[in-house]
């Protein structure tokens, strides 16, 4: 018996990296995803790799600044499959995006997939959502070797808007939990260390930086996407039933220091 037997999950940011591992996992479990990216190419090609597994899934653009679309990818993951049982509400960008960018897609795109999920959810009798946060969600960042900020963006905007963002996760993570608990929608975040993506690679090309990152975990290396996936998996799962507004960090140690 599979985990997610005869359920539908709508996972943003799954064009790549960690949303694409959380699609893929969740599908191999049984359940039917809606990808939703604003990549079109990349969240199609996620779709189609769970479809050649036999999974059950289709992909759809989303642009997650935009609430009203967001809450029509809710629907849409209904109309598609018969429910709405899971968000992952995992799209990010990195600071570099700059202060109004980063914090309308990391932080605002959550709230949206919050509002309208965990509503729709409550009326619908219950469901689970995970928020991709971050250590960043729990600590401030460290530069390091090569470390560099780009020349046009001010140097507290890029890791200052990331950790704000993710700190702002962290918290409506908490709230909504409160809000919702009693009609059976849970709400947790996920605090992923450093992770081999997209995202991370050009932090990781520059010489010394990869080895700075690793130092900064105590096992001695970056996470893997299907390493946070498997966690996003089991915080959504009737495995985690009383499990509700914690922030877990999946970080080989990172919080730990
Ligand atoms: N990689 C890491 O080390 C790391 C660590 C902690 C947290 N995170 C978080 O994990 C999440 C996934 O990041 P990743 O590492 O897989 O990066 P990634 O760049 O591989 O994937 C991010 C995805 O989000 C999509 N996206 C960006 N803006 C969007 C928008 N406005 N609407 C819809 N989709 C959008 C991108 O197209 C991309 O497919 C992010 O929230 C990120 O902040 C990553």
């Amino acid at each position: 018996m599979n985990r997610y037997d005869g359920m539908s999950a709508l996972v943003t940011g799954a064009a790549s990296g960690i949303g694409r591992a959380m699609a893929l996992r969740l599908a191999d479990e049984g359940c039917a995803v809606l990808c939703a990216d604003i990549d079109q190419e990349g969240t199609e090609s996620t779709a189609a790799e769970v479809l050649e597994h036999g999974g059950k899934s289709a992909a759809v653009v989303l642009n997650v600044t935009d609430s009203d679309a967001v809450k029509e990818a809710l629907e849409r993951t209904v109309s598609e499959f018969g429910s709405i049982d899971v968000l992952m509400n995992n799209a990010g960008v990195g600071g570099g995006a700059g202060w109004d960018k980063t914090i309308a897609v990391n932080l605002s795109g959550v709230y949206y997939g919050l509002l309208h999920g965990c509503k729709m959810m409550a009326e619908r009798g219950g469901g689970s959502i995970v928020n991709t946060a971050s250590v960043a969600g729990l600590n401030g960042l460290v530069g390091g070797p090569g470390a560099v900020i780009p020349a046009d963006i001010n140097p507290s905007d890029g890791p200052g808007a990331y950790t704000a963002a993710k700190h702002g996760v962290v918290g409506l993570t908490r709230q909504f939990a409160v809000i919702y608990g009693k009609q059976n929608v849970r709400v947790n975040a996920l605090c992923p260390g450093y992770i081999f993506t997209p995202m991370t690679a050009g932090m990781r090309d520059r010489e010394g930086r990869q080895e700075f990152l690793e130092s900064l975990h105590p096992m001695g290396r970056l996470g893997e996407p299907e390493e946070i996936a498997s966690a996003a998996a089991f915080l959504a799962s009737a495995d985690a039933s009383f499990v509700t507004g914690i922030a877990l960090p999946v970080d080989g140690g990172y919080d730990a220091r």
